[in-house]
């Protein structure tokens, strides 16, 4: 899948990795996982990549 080879979050740089090091962290909600890597702070477009991320890795 490409997204695990791209920036998740475009406007603040943030890959995949990043994401997936945050859930691991403890990020369990895509609220938390924003406030740990800044991830959707720009556009929000990435939102809902990203609570598609947070609910493969929690469930
Ligand atoms: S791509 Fe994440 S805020 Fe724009």
């Amino acid at each position: 899948m490409d997204i695990f080879n791209k920036n998740v979050c475009r406007c603040r740089g943030i890959s995949f990795e990043q994401i997936e090091d945050a859930i691991k962290k403890g990020a369990d909600t895509v609220e938390k996982v924003a406030e740990a890597t800044n991830a959707t702070k720009g556009c929000g477009r990435c939102k809902s990549q990203i609570k598609d991320i947070v609910e493969s890795k929690t469930k």
